[in-house]
């Protein structure tokens, strides 16, 4: 997806609609969506996690599981998959905004926080990717076709290790929205992709962040697969001044949790976008 020398990250960010169980659905309004969403969490409490089979988010009714998940003997795994360590991955790779041969577009911010786990204990030397939209909410790949310009100066792609106190930090360009084909006039809230991958691959987590006060939270069926608010507002970053940098920058915080009951939301198989 990218001529980035750094992470090769999984993207499946579409804007074809093969995927779409009947594409009239991309038809559908907004009011449509909107009420199936209400009437899903009136009925739902208490879910962390996103519904795998979330039916406003029309792509999740083909490519949900119905299967139980193959358990892979991690023991097995372990034997076979390459480690990352601190020499595989440049300081350099978690700036996003020094790859091209100029400055990108946009707002520069920085986002930090730390992994955690269920226990508030730092998760250190973790491998953190990210991927996201430029700034006028265009990714970097042959099937992002919607009609807003690249910046040949962003990739949109970078990683990190978290520090002995399991902080990451990206310096980035704050991604803007972008429409997909879920509905007719359908756009994802503004949102960075993070991938964690634990102490080997089987452990795999993906998520998103998002930004304060975005007003197509409400509107986004991604978002609001998660019936319990609490969580949602987990995947909320926070503007945070002492993050923000004089002349510089402006500054996000968010911690990632990986287990216990203050879990993060991570995606399954079904979320691509
Ligand atoms: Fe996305």
């Amino acid at each position: 997806m990218t001529e980035n020398t750094g992470p090769v990250v999984e993207d499946d960010e579409t804007f074809d609609n093969s995927h779409v169980l009947d594409p009239a659905a991309t038809q559908d309004s907004q009011e449509t969506i909107s009420a199936e969403i209400k009437d899903i969490h009136d009925s739902a409490s208490g879910e962390t996690q996103p519904r795998v089979n979330f039916p406003p988010y029309r792509s999740s009714l083909l490519r949900h599981p119905t299967k139980d998940m193959h358990h892979t003997d991690p023991e097995t795994i372990e034997l076979w998959s390459p480690a990352f360590g601190h020499r595989d991955v440049h300081t350099l790779e978690s700036d996003l905004t020094v790859q091209g041969n100029g400055e990108p577009l946009g707002e520069r911010m920085v986002v930090r926080g730390r992994v955690l786990d269920g226990d508030g204990r730092p998760v250190r030397n973790q491998l953190v990717e990210i991927w996201q939209a430029n700034a006028s909410g265009r990714y970097v790949h042959k099937r992002d076709q919607h009609p807003a310009p690249l910046d040949p100066n962003f990739t949109g792609v970078g990683r990190t290790i978290t520090d002995d106190k399991g902080f990451y930090e990206f310096t980035t360009i704050k991604p803007a929205p972008y429409p997909w084909k879920n509905h007719h006039n359908a756009w994802r809230p503004a949102h960075i992709h993070f991938s964690l991958f634990g102490t080997d691959f089987t452990q795999r987590m993906i998520t998103q962040m998002y930004f304060p006060g975005d007003p197509l939270f409400s509107l986004d069926p991604i978002y609001q697969s998660i019936t319990d608010q609490k969580a949602r507002d987990r995947l909320v970053a926070t503007y945070d001044h002492n993050v923000s940098t004089h002349e510089w920058n402006t500054g996000y915080y968010w911690d990632i949790v990986l287990t216990g009951s203050n879990r993060t939301w991570m995606e399954g198989d079904t979320d691509a976008h």
